[in-house]
């Protein structure tokens, strides 16, 4: 049964490891927890980064390299249709790290948990993000910051800030569909954004093809894999 979309509807859309699977790129709890074979409780923190930075990088080349490889597929491509066809009023946050969404056509969206494709000061010495889609063979060969610090992934670590939150707070605030899909529920603040648009009224929708953690929050849960489902799923009305 298709989503109407009505008139008066702005939809907000949360996505996670799974919507970008049949992609080819892992989940992250698709085996025991691990992300394509590493522990990545020991990856991606900032104590990782001071004591081991070679092993993060390791990481995160590979996890670039995989990711020019991929391409968006029809979950992707349904989203960024269902924008152009409700323009102003769709939002999509990702917790993606993958440039996916965009390469599908998607604009108005903000990635939480950060970009693959961005390296930013280990310092944090004020200088913005830039653009770095370089595979790094060794930890010599990764690129200084200008204030001669090393550069660090642009990826929020376990214990670190999501990104862009007052905005994702806003749009959920005020949109009247939320939907959820190929996340886990396990990760937060994400996994709470369900019970923030339950708050506001809004009907909340997961697809994917199995419950998430916080299933029960859901109005709607549609089971399948997320390239299957979405194409033909939404219907917008006039
Ligand atoms: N592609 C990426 O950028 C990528 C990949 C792995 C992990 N991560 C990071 O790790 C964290 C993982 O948390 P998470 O909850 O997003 O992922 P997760 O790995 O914890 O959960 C993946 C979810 O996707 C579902 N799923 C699997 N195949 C699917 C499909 N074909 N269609 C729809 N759903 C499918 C699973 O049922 C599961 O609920 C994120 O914060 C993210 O930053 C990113
Ligand atoms: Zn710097």
């Amino acid at each position: 049964m298709p989503i109407p979309i009505h008139p008066a509807d702005r939809v907000f859309v949360l996505t996670g490891a799974g919507i970008s699977a049949e992609s080819g790129l892992p989940t992250f709890r698709a085996s025991d927890g691990l992300w394509a074979g590493y522990n990545i409780e020991e990856i991606c923190t900032p104590q990782a980064l001071e004591r081991n930075p070679a092993l993060v990088w390791e990481f995160y080349s590979k996890r670039r390299a995989d990711g020019a490889k991929a391409a968006p597929n029809p979950a992707h491509i349904a989203l960024a249709d269902l924008e152009a066809g409700i323009p102003g009023r769709f939002f999509l946050c990702t917790q993606n790290v993958d440039d996916l969404h965009e390469r599908a056509g998607s604009r108005n969206l903000v990635h939480m948990h950060g970009e693959l494709a961005k390296s930013r000061c280990s310092r944090q010495c004020g200088q913005p993000p830039v653009e770095d889609r370089q595979v790094y063979a060794s930890l010599d060969e990764v690129a200084r910051c200008t204030c001669g610090a090393r550069l660090r992934p642009h990826i929020v670590f376990f214990g670190e800030i999501p990104l862009e939150m007052e905005r994702i707070q806003r749009e959920i605030a005020r949109s009247t569909l939320m939907l959820v899909i190929g996340t886990s529920g396990n990760v937060y603040p994400a996994a709470s954004f369900v019970h923030w648009a339950r708050q506001a009224g809004a009907r909340t929708v997961y697809i994917g093809p199995e419950p998430p953690l916080n299933a029960n929050a859901f109005s709607q849960a549609i089971e399948g894999k997320a390239g299957e489902v979405l194409p033909g799923l939404f219907q917008v009305q006039a």
